[in-house]
C-alpha cells in the first residue's frame, strides 16, 4: 500500500467520541508536515459528515467543534447525507453520549460550506485522480451516493481507508454485524465492490487497541490535542462507570492511512449482506485476493507510540497494564 499522497487526505466522518480522536490524530500529522517539511504527516483537505452515531446534524457540529478546540476552524467541513440509502440510521447515543461528544466543547464559530459532501468529493477527485487518500469512518452512504451521482470518480481516490466490518470476528451491533456496515448495508456493501485499493480496518483488528479505565485515567499533559484526546476519553468512561475499555476503532484506521504498516493482513474480495434480516450487514469473504486488504495483524506498539507522539503523552506507557 502506498504511502499517504503529498495532495492529502479526506475524512468521511460521523463524530463520535472515536472519529473526533482520528481527526485530531491526522491533524496532529499534518501539523508535522508544516513545522518540520520533512512530508511525513498527511494534509487534511476536508471532512465529510454523515448520520451515523448521531443525527447529521449533531455529527456536523461536533466536527466543527473539534476543528474549533484545536485551533482548526480552517479546515472545511461538508454536509453529507442525513439518511442511509435505505431505512434509517440507528445512531449510538448510549456509546457516545447524547450529542455524540461527552463533556461540553465551546460552540464552533465556522459553519459548514454550501458545497454538499458528494459534490466536494466529486471536485477534489477529479481534481488530483489518484493522489488522495480516502479515509472512511461511518457509513458508507456518502461514498455510495458518490458513486450513484457520479460513476468512476470514486475509482479516482488513490486508496480508500475503511473503519468497517467484523471478518470472522463477531459484530458489535448484532452478534455478526459491525455499527458502520449494519447502518447502511447497501452503500457498504456497493463500496466492497470498487477497484481501488481499501485497506479495511474492521473489528476484528480494532480490538486489539484499546485502552483501560485505569490506564486512561493515568494520561496526563501533552500538547494541546493531546490535552483535548484525555479529555475527550475520561468523559467517555464518565457517560457510563460499568465501561472498562476504550477501543480505538476509527483511530486505527486514520493510524493505517498515516502509515501502512501499523496493520497487516490478507487481500479478499468482501461483500455485505443486504436482503436477510437477520443478518443485515455481515461482512462476507466472497473470495481470496482482491481489491480488499482485511488487517488481521496490529502492530499495536506502533500505534501507540504513534499517538504519545501525535499528542506529546511523554509519560504513556502502553505497555504499563495498570
Ligand atoms: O463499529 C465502530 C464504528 O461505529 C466506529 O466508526 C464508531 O465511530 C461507530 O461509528
Ligand atoms: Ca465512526
Amino acid at each position: 500500500m502506498s504511502p499517504t499522497p503529498p495532495s492529502g487526505i479526506i475524512i468521511d466522518t460521523d463524530p463520535g467520541v472515536d472519529d473526533a480522536i482520528a481527526i485530531i490524530m491526522a491533524l496532529a500529522a499534518g501539523l508535522q508536515v508544516d513545522m518540520s517539511k520533512t512530508g511525513q504527516g498527511p494534509k487534511v483537505l476536508g471532512l465529510t459528515t454523515v448520520g451515523g452515531n448521531v443525527p447529521l446534524a449533531s455529527g456536523t457540529r461536533n466536527a466543527l467543534a473539534v476543528l474549533n478546540a484545536i485551533g482548526r476552524p480552517d479546515i472545511p467541513v461538508y454536509r453529507g447525507s442525513s439518511r442511509p440509502l435505505t431505512g434509517r440510521f440507528s445512531y449510538s447515543f448510549a456509546f457516545h453520549g447524547r450529542t455524540g461528544l461527552p463533556g461540553r466543547l465551546p460552540r464552533p464559530k465556522a459553519a459548514t460550506t454550501n458545497q454538499s459532501a458528494t459534490e466536494f468529493l466529486a471536485a477534489r477527485l477529479r481534481a488530483s485522480p489518484e493522489e488522495i487518500t480516502l479515509v472512511a469512518l461511518g457509513p458508507l452512504t456518502n461514498l455510495a451516493r458518490l458513486m450513484q451521482r457520479h460513476p468512476g470518480v470514486l475509482e479516482l481516490a488513490g486508496s480508500l481507508f475503511i473503519m468497517g466490518g467484523a471478518v470472522n470476528s463477531p459484530g458489535n451491533v448484532t452478534p455478526h454485524a459491525e455499527f458502520n456496515f449494519y447502518s447502511d448495508p447497501v452503500a457498504a456493501d456497493m463500496v466492497m465492490s470498487t477497484t481501488i485499493p481499501i485497506t479495511l480496518v474492521d473489528l476484528g483488528a480494532s480490538r486489539q487497541v484499546a485502552l483501560s479505565r485505569k490506564q486512561v485515567a493515568a494520561l496526563k499533559g501533552g500538547n494541546r490535542m493531546g490535552e483535548l484526546v484525555i479529555r475527550l476519553l475520561q468523559d467517555w468512561f464518565r457517560l457510563d462507570h460499568g465501561r472498562k475499555q476504550f477501543q480505538f476503532y476509527d483511530p486505527l484506521a486514520l493510524a493505517a492511512a498515516i502509515d501502512p504498516q501499523v496493520v497487516g493482513g490478507r487481500h479478499l474480495t468482501l461483500r455485505v449482506e443486504t436482503e436477510d434480516q437477520e443478518r443485515l450487514g455481515v461482512s462476507q469473504v466472497a473470495g481470496l485476493g482482491g481489491n480488499v486488504l482485511v488487517a488481521e495483524r496490529v502492530d499495536s506498539a506502533r500505534f501507540f507510540s504513534m499517538i504519545k507522539r501525535l499528542f506529546g503523552w511523554e509519560e504513556f506507557d502502553p505497555e504499563n497494564p495498570l
